[in-house]
């Protein structure tokens, strides 16, 4: 049995399709702060099979101990967190309490109920403006903003945790850009008012709910002077999962790992590649560059393959023609109106 906290989210609902999928029993423990339960109700319908659930806030300490304790899990998978960068500016309270006080608590409930397998989402921000590129796993840390802040403080929370009590199984995940969604269509990011990252808002405006795009930026130091990262097919980072699940069976360690495919695309190549998967025409304006943006961010994906035996498979193409498919047929996300 696994729990996975934030499991009714974007990357957490495509987890519990692999997980259920390679044969896992799962809980979800999710209080739907930015999902909906009808995530758990498509993951049945991808899978055959009813995910366990409890509702639930991570900060609420003994609620979670008490569902970590009855649902017999072995280990957790932490996905629960608040992710918006600009929020994190606006809020940053709010984010030190959901996402460091959450983990924390977390942490106390595993170690209460003798849980010590963890698999937790961090991102490629852990990396601040890159030195060099690609980016590998010891490249020196820093934060920009206060969501980036609260990576860096659990990874560094995890990291002496393990230090104290090396019989802990931790496995660090540093997530590139993940975009996409289930090749069902069934499931797949479904963003609460204007999306911040550029895949929903690229796949917004080809279903017509909003008119352009603003291109943040022409003027970066890439081959055409928009933005580069290393976009993710959603899928692929879900079974990143399940390999560091697999090897944490036999390593007691703290390991962090990049999950990216190595390669960066622009966001004028974003467009384009969404144009020809939705057969639409992407309207967009260029506009001033988003304060604290960074020109090219993609992963030195190596470390994965030699520990975890992992690597990402689908193509720009699938992540896109993936990612229309969910948008189109569920034009307002999770809501029917
Ligand atoms: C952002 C966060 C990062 C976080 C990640 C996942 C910032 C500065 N960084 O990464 O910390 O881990 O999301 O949630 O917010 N773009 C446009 N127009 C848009 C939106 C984006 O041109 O409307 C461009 C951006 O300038 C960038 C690229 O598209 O070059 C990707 O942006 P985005 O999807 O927001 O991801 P990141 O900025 O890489």
């Amino acid at each position: 049995m696994i729990f996975i906290t934030g499991g009714a989210g974007y990357i957490g609902s495509h987890a519990c399709v692999e997980l259920i999928n390679a044969g896992h029993e799962v809980t979800v423990f999710d209080n739907f702060s930015n999902s909906q339960p009808e995530a758990l109700v498509r993951i049945e319908r991808i899978t055959g099979k009813k995910p366990n659930f409890v509702n639930g806030d991570i900060r609420d300490g003994s609620v979670l101990a008490e569902a970590l304790k009855n649902s017999g899990a072995s280990a957790v998978i932490h996905f629960a967190g608040l992710k918006a960068v600009g929020e994190s500016v606006e809020k940053p309270l709010s984010y030190y309490d959901n996402n460091v006080l959450g983990t924390l608590r977390l942490l106390e409930a595993m170690t209460k109920c003798g849980v010590k397998t963890l698999v937790f989402s961090s991102s490629a921000t852990v990396y601040g403006d890159p030195q060099a590129l690609p980016l590998t796993e010891d490249h020196q840390l820093s934060a920009t903003n206060p969501y980036g802040q609260t990576k860096l403080v659990i990874e560094n929370m995890l990291r002496d945790l393990y230090r104290s009590d090396p019989t802990w199984r931790i496995s660090i995940l540093r997530y590139f850009n993940p975009v996409g969604a289930h090749a069902s269509g069934l499931i797949g990011e479904d963003p609460q008012g204007t999306p911040n990252n550029l895949l929903p808002f690229v796949a917004q405006v080809a279903v017509g709910r909003r008119e352009f795009l603003n291109v943040w930026g022409n003027d970066y130091d890439t081959p055409d002077g928009t933005g580069v990262r290393d976009y993710i097919h959603v899928v692929d980072l879900a079974i990143g999962h399940l390999k560091a699940l697999e090897r944490l069976r036999d390593h007691q360690e703290c390991l962090a790992i990049n999950l990216g495919t190595g390669i960066g695309y622009s966001v004028i190549d974003m467009i384009k590649a969404f144009e020809k998967a939705s057969s639409k025409v992407i309207p967009f304006k260029v506009a001033e560059r988003r304060p604290g943006d960074i020109a090219s961010c993609y992963a030195d994906p190596s470390f994965a393959m030699s520990t975890l035996g992992w690597r990402a498979e689908r193509s720009l193409e699938d992540m896109c023609k993936d990612g229309w498919r969910w948008q189109s047929s569920n034009p307002t996300g999770y809501s029917h109106s």
